[in-house]
C-alpha cells in the first residue's frame, strides 16, 4: 500500500501483474482489474486536459474505439485532472473540434479522475525530471489475466503513433493465439518466427524442413506463413 500511494519511483515492469486500484471515471466507478475479467486493457495517461498534443490523443483514440473493441481491448485513460475537467474536455472535443478530418468524437471509453495521483504513481506514470504535476504520456498493455505485456512511455511534448500501438496489440494477441514469435516491422500478413526449442524438432530437422512450411536463415531463425485472414479470424476481427 506504502507502494501504491506515495513512492514515485515504482515503475512496474513486463510480466508483472497490473496494480489493483479502484478510481472514479467518466463512465462511473472502476475496480480494476476485476471489472475487466477476460478483456485486454491498455492503460494510458496524459498529462493534462484541454492541452492540444492530448486532444489529438484523444480524437485518435475515439475514432479508433471500434477496432479496438474488436479485438477484445478496453481502452482506460487517465490524467491528474479532476472529474469535472474530463467531463468539460471530453464535450468539447465531441462539440468543438474538428481536426485532420475527425470530429463529433464521442469518448466512450473510461477516463480516470487521479488528482491524488494514486493511480498514476503506481504506473510509474509520474516521472518527476519530465513533470512533477503532469503524468507522461504512458501506455500499458494488460493481458485478460492481469498481467502487464507491454509498456510504452512518451514525453510530454511528443504525440503517440496510434497505428504502433493496435500493432502491439495485434501482435501480442497473434504471438499467444499461434505460439510464434513476430520479426521487426511485423504486420499481419507477413511471415512468422517458429520457436527454436521443442515443438519443432532438432536444429538439423528445422534446417532439412521437408514439409515446406519453414524458411530457415539459419539454425535458430526460422519463419513460416501466416496468413491475415488467418490471423483476422482468430482475433475476431
Ligand atoms: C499537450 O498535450 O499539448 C501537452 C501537455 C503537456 C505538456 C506539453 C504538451
Amino acid at each position: 500500500m506504502e507502494n501504491l500511494e506515495n513512492n514515485v519511483n515504482v515503475m512496474p515492469r513486463i510480466g508483472d501483474k497490473a496494480p489493483a486500484f479502484e478510481a472514479v471515471t467518466t463512465q462511473g466507478k472502476i475496480s480494476f482489474p476485476s471489472d475487466f475479467k477476460g478483456k485486454w486493457v491498455i492503460l494510458f495517461s496524459h498529462p493534462a486536459d484541454f492541452t492540444p498534443v492530448c486532444t489529438s490523443e484523444f480524437m485518435t483514440f475515439g475514432k479508433m474505439a471500434a477496432e479496438y473493441e474488436a479485438l477484445n481491448c478496453q481502452l482506460i485513460g487517465l490524467s491528474i485532472d479532476g472529474l469535472y475537467s474530463h467531463i468539460a474536455w471530453l464535450r468539447t472535443i465531441k462539440e468543438k473540434i474538428e481536426y485532420k478530418g475527425m470530429k463529433d468524437i464521442e469518448i466512450k471509453f473510461p477516463l480516470i479522475e487521479d488528482v491524488s495521483m494514486k493511480v498514476a504513481k503506481a504506473y510509474g506514470m509520474v516521472q518527476p525530471g519530465e513533470s512533477e504535476t503532469q503524468a507522461v504520456r504512458a501506455v500499458f498493455f494488460i493481458d485478460p489475466k492481469g498481467t502487464i505485456r507491454t509498456i510504452i512511455y512518451y514525453p510530454l511534448s511528443l504525440g503517440r503513433n496510434f497505428d504502433e500501438i493496435k500493432r502491439i496489440l495485434i501482435g501480442l494477441q497473434t504471438a499467444d493465439n499461434f505460439k510464434v514469435a513476430l520479426p521487426a516491422d511485423w504486420r499481419p500478413g507477413d511471415d512468422v518466427i517458429v520457436p527454436t526449442a521443442g515443438s519443432c524438432g532438432t536444429a538439423k530437422d528445422r534446417m532439412e524442413d521437408k514439409s515446406g512450411e519453414l524458411t530457415c536463415y539459419d539454425w535458430f531463425f526460422c519463419t513460416k506463413k501466416l496468413s491475415k485472414e488467418e490471423v483476422e479470424k482468430k482475433l475476431g476481427k
